[in-house]
């Protein structure tokens, strides 16, 4: 039995290279729905169908749980992937990456604030806004400040595989410019599963901002959630394998190839 991994292009890779590291004896199934991509800037309703449909491909491949390696799907969709899948444990990236912003922000020396960035859907959603307020009020702290910072011409960009590119880079830098002037630098949560990939950019254009993947953290909620006899049921070999699905296989990028051929 498999853990399917979904994302709408190449982005949930960087959710699924930490799972592999902390849990390296499960077989994965990697679904990028790169015929559709980007989900971050459609209507909530199409992002809910795209992302059942795609789920549903999973479900009847008989995966043994799910993440949720999409920022925008687990914002806008996750109760309706949830009862999709019957049953089978679903996990979401929203919550994880609320708590690895969190985290870091308590240990960040400079105090300032949270800025995520993220999809225009995923930052219409307020998931964040109100998964970092939750955090606060369980812990009896004072909710830190939390900006939101849509990016919308992102996703497109690394899928056209356009990582080192001076164009990413103004993009990345127009995007951020009212935080890269502020005197007091916070957290950064690359709150798109997508932005891993182009995080040195995103470095660059916010000197002294601890820029926070929220991946590990991720991995570490799967391992969790799962508990330790169901994760034993999954653990089918020393290394397990990874399987490979896209809606559009030639959309690929070549680094993400590149990137598959190695794992
Ligand atoms: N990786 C997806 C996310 O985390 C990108 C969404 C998109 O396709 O725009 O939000």
């Amino acid at each position: 039995v498999k853990v399917g991994v979904f994302d709408s292009g190449v982005g949930g890779i960087t959710v699924l290279t930490a799972l592999r590291k902390l849990l390296p004896a499960i077989d994965f199934v990697y679904l990028g729905d790169t015929a559709n991509v980007p989900y971050g800037t459609k209507s909530s309703g199409q992002v809910v169908r795209l992302s059942l449909d795609a789920v549903s491909e999973l479900r009847d491949r008989g995966v043994g749980a799910l993440v949720v390696a999409c920022n925008t799907a687990s914002s806008v969709a996750l109760p309706s992937i949830e009862s999709a899948m019957r049953g089978i444990p679903v996990l979401g990236v929203v919550e994880p990456g609320a708590e690895a912003a969190v985290h870091a922000f308590r240990s960040a020396p400079e105090g300032g604030e949270i800025l995520i960035l993220a999809t225009r859907a995923t930052v219409r959603s307020g998931a964040y806004r109100k998964a970092i307020e939750e955090l606060a009020e369980l812990s009896g702290e004072h909710p830190p400040v939390v900006d939101e910072q849509e990016c919308p011409l992102l996703v497109p960009m690394i899928e056209e595989g356009w990582l080192d590119h001076p164009i990413l880079a103004a993009t990345v830098r127009e995007y951020v410019s009212k935080w890269a002037r502020s005197s007091s630098p916070g957290v950064a949560l690359l709150g798109c599963t997508h932005y891993p990939w182009i995080q040195t950019a995103i470095e660059r254009a916010l000197p002294g901002w601890t820029v926070v993947n929220s991946a590990q953290v991720v991995a570490e909620a799967f391992r969790a959630r799962l508990g330790r006899d169901a994760l034993h049921q999954l653990e089918q070999a020393p290394v397990g394998a990874i399987e490979w699905l896209f809606t559009d296989p030639h959309a690929v990028p070549a680094f993400a190839q590149d990137w598959i051929s190695k794992a």
